[in-house]
């Protein structure tokens, strides 16, 4: 197994965010997708994200060059028999993430590690599909990939040391900082982070403040970047509704009831900067 070679299954704007960092690291990466039209995508996706490293000094032509050749792209899981470590970034659908795992661990190398980038799912449930649930581990990665610091590690109840130490060690080569967790719903990134944006919906379905107030006070007050309500637009008000719902079904707790506010733009099909609507409106 060649240690700086890495597989990714589902080449959207995740892996190939994840197949860009490893590339530009030095590592070998096979890049994979159902969807030929989605790898040329990326692979475009990631000339683009590269050449404007070199526009801003951060890299070399010939750099750029040789990080672009070590990207191999392909459609058959099968090509990733033989790797130490392949991330998962398909689509946020447990039977989806099930049906690539369960073809994985029949195609690769019983020592490989399989890595879910899943921002909701438990990765303990994703690991009972295979016959190495030790080897299964959550990789956690943000978006913008290229510009986001944290990988949240995320240890299964079966998950082994080695597992966690390969992901630990390959999050760092790419230049992010690595947290490890215990599997619970929402891991701490979605745990804390969908509860406050739906807190700053229900301030704003009570008529406390208004969306750019609200968003102010978390920005000049708690020094946020953005404040929670542009955030959920750029996040997604569909991905934040799942979230919610995620942690209201597993803790059973009525603390975490979506708000209704959230719910009713949903349904409206505004989604946030996606749809060009969400809690704010935006230029299509
Ligand atoms: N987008 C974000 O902000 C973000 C942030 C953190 C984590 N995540 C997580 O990362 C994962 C991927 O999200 P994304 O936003 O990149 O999704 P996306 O929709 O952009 O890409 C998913 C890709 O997976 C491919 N795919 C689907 N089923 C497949 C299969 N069976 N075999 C091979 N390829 C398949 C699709 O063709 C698509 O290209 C999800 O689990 C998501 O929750 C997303």
């Amino acid at each position: 197994m060649d240690e700086r070679c890495i597989g990714i299954v589902g080449a959207g704007i995740m892996g190939s965010g994840v197949a860009q960092v490893a590339a530009q690291a030095g590592y070998q990466v096979i890049l994979t997708d159902m969807s030929a039209t989605q790898l040329e995508k990326a692979v475009a996706g990631i000339a683009a994200g590269l050449a404007s490293r070199v526009q801003r000094a951060r890299m070399t032509e010939a750099e750029r060059a040789a990080a672009l050749e070590r990207i191999q792209t392909g459609s058959a899981l099968s090509d990733l028999a033989d790797l130490p470590l392949i991330v998962e970034a398909v689509y946020e659908d447990f039977d989806v993430k099930a049906g690539v795992f369960r073809t994985l661990d029949q195609l690769v190398s019983p020592e490989t590690v399989l890595a879910s980038n899943t921002s909701t799912l438990p990765v303990t449930e994703l690991a009972a599909v295979t016959s190495r649930p030790q080897r299964v581990v959550g990789m956690h990665f943000f978006n913008p990939v290229p510009a986001m610091r944290l990988v949240e590690v995320i240890r299964g109840l079966a998950t082994d040391d080695h597992a966690v130490a390969l992901v630990t060690r390959v999050a760092e080569d790419l230049g992010k900082t690595p947290v490890v967790i215990k599997d619970s719903p929402g891991f701490v990134s979605s745990r804390l982070l969908a509860p406050m944006i739906n807190e700053a919906a229900f301030a704003l379905m009570e008529g406390i403040a208004s969306r750019e107030d609200i968003d102010t006070i978390l920005k000049l007050g708690a020094n946020h970047p953005m404040g929670p309500l542009e955030l959920a637009d750029l996040i997604g008000l569909d991905i934040c509704l799942h979230q919610m719902e995620t942690l209201y079904q597993s803790f059973g707790d009525p603390k975490y009831r979506p708000c209704p506010l959230l719910r009713q733009l949903v349904a409206a099909g505004y989604l946030g900067r996606k749809t060009g609507r969400g809690f704010y409106e935006y230029a299509q």
